[in-house]
């Protein structure tokens, strides 16, 4: 089958090839994909750069120790292994190989095998390129809101971040968990695209720092980490929660991780302070395919790339301007 294959770390459109590799073996409980399409995740990017350097401890240390990138899918069931029950050959799905690894043999492929646990069936109606933009960054905006932040009516919530892949989602998601009210923060160009997602009030970035403003909240999802965590903590109010959501894509690597390092000793303090994971499982797929077949949650896709434009998408992601997701159609 066709894949994009990576034998070492670097530039992405340098370092992603497409190339014919053998289709992976599809265990008991695992279900074989016919990708249609694809998504660029956190992960991807960090594993197709190499970076920050102590990742490689997991991914690889000279090279990445599986060659295919990806692990958002939605596509067309091909092959079902001997214990699968719910799906079956022709079932459109989605869902994401992603097991908190950066190992998982991936999605920028023909076809991608996925444990059965964690597809669902795709809703009618939402294209497979939207339903494999939502799947990590949606995941990520749901279990943040809902299960480490709490919210719902009462909440005053801030998503820094809110015109990316996990912003674009996470301000409709505290929308449709009932938040009273949504600030989104972002670049000039996307205060209309964040304003049309629902958000109540939105704050441009380069003309205001919302760590100096008066308004207090109750949740702070932080997608950018462009902040000292104190400051942000700041503008909490005194049971606000601070979920950081970032590796650092400003300033940087190395301003990330030393500002996620501070934000977790902030919160052996007074500062609630708490993580989020993405954790794919089919609970969590079917609360995400219910809100996305509401119509209440909207996919916004920044790009579209074919198979072979893989590492251009991976750059897009790289630049950490992308209105959306960026998607790759197999
Ligand atoms: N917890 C998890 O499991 C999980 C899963 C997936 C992703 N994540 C994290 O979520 C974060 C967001 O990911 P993403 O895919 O949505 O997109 P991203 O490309 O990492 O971030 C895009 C957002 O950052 C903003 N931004 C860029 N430069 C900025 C600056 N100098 N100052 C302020 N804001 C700036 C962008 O605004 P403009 O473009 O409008 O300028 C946009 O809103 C990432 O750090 C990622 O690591 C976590």
């Amino acid at each position: 089958m066709k894949a994009i294959v990576q034998y070492q770390y670097g530039a992405p459109e340098q370092v992603l090839k497409l190339d014919e590799v053998d289709r992976p073996a599809v265990g008991d409980n695992d279900v074989l994909v016919q990708v249609r399409a694809t998504s660029v995740n956190t992960p991807d990017w960090i594993t197709v750069a190499g970076v920050p350097y102590v990742l490689r401890l997991k991914s690889g240390l000279r090279k990445p120790s599986n060659p295919v990138r990806g692990t958002d899918v939605a596509g067309i069931v091909a092959a079902v292994g001997g214990k699968v029950t719910e799906l079956g050959p022709g079932d459109e799905v989605f869902g994401s190989l992603w097991d908190g690894t950066l190992t998982t043999s991936g999605t920028f492929a023909e076809f991608a095998v996925a444990p059965a646990s964690q597809l669902v069936r795709k809703p009618v109606g939402l294209s497979f390129e939207e339903a494999a933009a939502s799947v990590m960054s949606g995941l990520s905006a749901l279990i943040a809101l809902r299960d480490v932040g709490g919210v719902g009516p009462g909440t005053r919530v801030l998503i820094n971040g809110a015109s990316g892949g996990v912003g674009t989602l996470a301000v409709q998601i505290a929308k449709a968990l009932g938040a009273d009210d949504v600030t989104g923060v972002c670049g000039t160009r996307n205060l209309e695209l964040v304003r049309s997602l629902g958000a109540d009030h939105v704050i441009d970035y380069t003309r205001e720092n919302f760590t100096r403003g008066k308004q207090r909240y109750d949740v702070i999802l932080d997608n950018v980490m462009n902040h000292s965590p104190t400051p942000t903590a700041r503008v909490l109010t005194p049971t606000g929660i601070l979920i950081p959501n970032s590796v650092g894509n400003t300033g940087g690597f190395f301003a990330g991780l030393p500002r996620t390092a501070r934000a977790a000793l902030l919160g052996r303090g007074s500062t609630d302070v708490r993580f989020a994971t993405c954790v794919v499982n089919r609970e969590n797929l079917d609360a995400l395919a219910a809100l996305l077949a509401s119509g209440d949650v909207k996919v916004a896709l920044d790009s579209v790339h074919t198979l072979s434009e893989a590492g251009t998408a991976v750059a897009r992601m790289l630049g950490h301007h992308a209105r959306g997701q960026v998607v790759v159609t197999v």
